[in-house]
């Protein structure tokens, strides 16, 4: 089965090609290099023998889309192409709604015109906003988001919904992913952000490197048990693997699937402070800060639905997590 993948280069897009070759899936993938580079395709075909047919070009472009449908026959789409910097997300929205919700309509336009019927979207838990409870289930309402990456995010999944319902042949699958985290065991693949990262994992494994000095711990004053913000992560090789479950479980499918792809644990940031000790050998020097804004104090999903329909369970653990992080880190401590 050949299937399209927009920002295969990217972090989740990469790990989730690789387990796809390796489960007998031919990739094809699309992406701009906006935030990813080439040396990747190298790294995949190190891990599988293969590599993946490579259009580098953008998802808003409609001459490269009919191009591709009309040289491979395409299965499916899994759409990963996207913008997603919360910060920068508030900085630049016009850049976000462009590529995030734009884009995906250019896609989506394009797939109806070769006949291409289903569809895998990579949305985020940020879509549920502050949750009144946890753990998040797939019907806790969503919407009520706060900054323009999580509010493309939610449109997208709306846009989604009608098109679906217009379209009722199409198979539409939501993922919302919790916290990706993790690199493939190997330590050749992983997440190589550009400049400052936002994100906590990415920011502790490069204090553990030496290339920053220490964490900011924003806010140890959340009502959690060590004060410090809980969240859900989740290794990306489970993540990758997710997708390759919706595909088989529901991507032939007809109707809008929607599903949680989490462990269903939290974890606070000094759970990860001392995992990824461990996993380095030495401490992480950290100082706590303020609260960061817009950040919720805790958040986890219910991964019931995905392992009943989907037969997917997550099966790494927070230590495997930083284990995988660190390997990938030393190795390449200045990422590709
Ligand atoms: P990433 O930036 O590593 O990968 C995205 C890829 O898309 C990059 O290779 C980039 O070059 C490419 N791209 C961006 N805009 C494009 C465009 N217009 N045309 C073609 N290619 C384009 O990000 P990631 O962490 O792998 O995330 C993948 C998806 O998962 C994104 O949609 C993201 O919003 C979503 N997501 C990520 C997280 C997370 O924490 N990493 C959490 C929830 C959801
Ligand atoms: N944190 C720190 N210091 C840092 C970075 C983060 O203390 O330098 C804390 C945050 O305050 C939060 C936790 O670590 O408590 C996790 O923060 P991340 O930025 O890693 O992740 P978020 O949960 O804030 O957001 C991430 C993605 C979003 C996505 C969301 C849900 O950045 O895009 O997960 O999937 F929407």
């Amino acid at each position: 089965m050949k299937v399209l993948v927009t920002g295969g280069m990217g972090y989740i897009g990469s790990h989730t090609c690789v387990q796809m070759i390796e489960a007998g899936l031919e990739p094809v993938i699309l992406d701009n290099l906006c935030n990813s580079k080439e040396a990747v395709l190298e790294r995949i075909n190190q891990l599988t023998g293969k590599t993946p047919v490579f259009y580098q070009g953008d998802i808003r472009d409609r001459e490269i889309l009919d191009q591709i449908f009309s040289e491979q026959s395409i299965d499916s789409v899994i759409h990963f192409a996207g913008l997603k910097a919360v910060g920068e997300s508030v900085e630049k929205p016009l850049e976000y709604y462009d590529n995030n919700v734009h884009g995906t309509l250019m896609l989506v336009d394009a797939m109806k015109s070769a006949g291409v019927n289903s569809l895998v979207f990579s949305s985020s838990a940020t879509v549920y906003g502050d949750p009144a409870e946890v753990p998040i289930n797939e019907n806790t309402p969503t919407g009520n988001v706060t900054n323009p990456y999580g509010r493309s995010k939610y449109m997208v999944e709306e846009c989604l919904r009608d098109i679906q319902y217009a379209a009722p042949e199409m198979s539409i699958t939501l993922l919302r992913y919790f916290n990706p985290v993790g690199a493939h065991p190997s330590g050749t693949m992983g997440e190589d952000p550009q400049g400052i990262p936002n994100n906590l994992m990415p920011f502790i494994a490069q204090v553990a490197v030496g290339r920053r000095e220490f964490l900011s711990v924003f806010g140890n004053d959340y009502p959690t048990p060590d004060g410090t913000g809980v969240r859900d992560y989740i290794h990306v090789m489970d993540l990758a693997d997710g997708h390759i479950a919706a595909l088989n479980a529901v991507g032939k499918k007809d109707g809008l699937h929607i599903f949680n792809l989490g462990t269903g644990k939290g974890s606070s940031v000094l759970e990860m402070v001392d995992a990824f000790s461990d996993a380095c050998g030495h401490d992480i020097a950290y100082k706590l800060c303020p609260r960061r804004p817009g950040d919720i104090a805790e958040c986890w999903a219910d991964t019931s639905k995905a392992t009943k329909e989907l037969n997917w369970e997550a099966k790494f653990d927070v230590k495997a997590m930083a284990a995988d992080t660190w390997r990938w880190q030393s190795a390449n401590p200045k990422g590709y």
